[in-house]
């Protein structure tokens, strides 16, 4: 019975044993690395950098919109690409949602980008991958800080439109809705003041921001004037104008001296200071590029880690428009 009852105890450590070892490794695989293609594909970030460096070239406003991209799949079902699939007669994806429908570009450099690494890598560098570098290399090429990228996310095989409409946060929200809508992806607060930084390159349609310069009062005078000229009344809602007005293509932190000068274009924009809980952050990040650059940066790192998918999930997309 003795011996019955320790052959039970010894099979019962091993079993324990060897679950522990079988966490640790699934621990392990999920763990991003900011070296995961560097043997499977060497070239793979030079490979985005040269091709965003010459997007940016042609088109600075593309640098902003190829952030945006990997901001917009973040918040939907994680960094995994859902945002780039295309509908399909049985499938609807996130494009046509709300925030992004007429909004979103940038999808032909991911395209092309996908197409040389397919060409020196076959089924190897994720389509959620391409997007984070991207982002990376966006910043970089504006301007603005670096930081290292950790790799390794895999591609969805679905995606979400009605999560997009939900959880992507409305240039009309409020502050406090801001603040839970980054909450709610494990983002602090000071994450979501130093990730709106990013509205310092950019662009906007008139439709986004009509009701500010038309019927709020917390906004400069001469500026609201002469965006009104631009953004009629009624009408013209594609009309488009720079998210920062004092330095449109440069990643830098004017942003934030435009919120303190009551310059904020967007109404979620000018919540950061608006006499609430988020004005001495904004006004630290106005006073010092250098703490905006590495908030900014660490931020960048944490919204790249929502909900990713390692191992053996989800796949690497051969064209990152379909599922394979
Ligand atoms: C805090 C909540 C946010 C709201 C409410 C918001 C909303 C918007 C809106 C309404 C536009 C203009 C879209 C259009 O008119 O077509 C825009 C553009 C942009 N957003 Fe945000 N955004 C937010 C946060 C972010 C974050 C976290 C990032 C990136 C880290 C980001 C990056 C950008 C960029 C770069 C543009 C310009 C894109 C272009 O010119 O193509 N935004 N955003």
């Amino acid at each position: 019975m003795a011996a019955a009852y320790s052959s039970h105890r010894s099979v019962h450590s091993v079993l324990s044993l060897f679950l522990a070892l079988a966490a640790l490794v699934a621990f392990a695989r999920a763990q991003l690395s900011p070296t995961f293609y560097a043997s499977s594909c060497p070239a793979a970030v030079l490979t985005i950098r040269t091709a965003v460096r010459a997007a940016v070239a042609l088109d600075a406003r593309s640098g902003g919109s190829l952030l945006r991209l990997h901001f917009h799949d973040c918040f939907v079902q994680g960094c995994d690409a859902s945002v780039l699939l295309d509908d399909t007669a049985n499938f609807t994806g996130e494009k046509g949602a709300g925030p992004n429908a007429g909004s979103l570009r940038g999808f032909g450099v991911i395209d092309a980008i996908k197409v040389l690494l397919e060409v020196l890598c076959p089924r190897t560098v994720s389509c959620a991958d391409i997007l984070a570098v991207a982002a990376r290399e966006s910043v970089v090429a504006l301007g603005g800080p670096s930081w290292k990228v950790q790799l390794g996310r895999r591609d969805s095989t679905t995606a979400s439109l009605s999560t997009a409409n939900t959880d992507l946060p409305s240039p009309a929200s409020s502050l406090s809705t801001l603040l839970a809508a980054f909450a709610r992806k494990g983002l602090s607060s000071t994450d979501m003041v130093a990730l709106s930084g990013a509205h310092t390159v950019g662009q906007t349609q008139c439709q986004n921001f009509r009701a500010k310069i038309y019927n709020e009062t917390n906004i400069d005078g001469p500026f609201a004037a002469s965006r009104r000229a631009s953004c009629p009344a009624t009408g013209g809602g594609g009309a488009l104008a720079p998210l920062d007005a004092s330095t449109p293509n440069a990643f830098d932190n004017a942003y934030y001296g435009d919120l303190i000068a009551q310059r904020g274009l967007l109404h979620s924009d000018q919540q950061l200071f608006s006499g609430s809980s988020t004005d001495g952050l904004v006004r630290s990040y106005a006073a010092s590029p250098a703490q905006f650059r590495s908030d900014f940066a660490a931020a960048m790192v944490r919204m790249g880690d929502i909900g990713v998918l390692t191992g053996s999930s989800g796949q690497v997309r051969r064209n990152c428009r379909r599922v394979n």
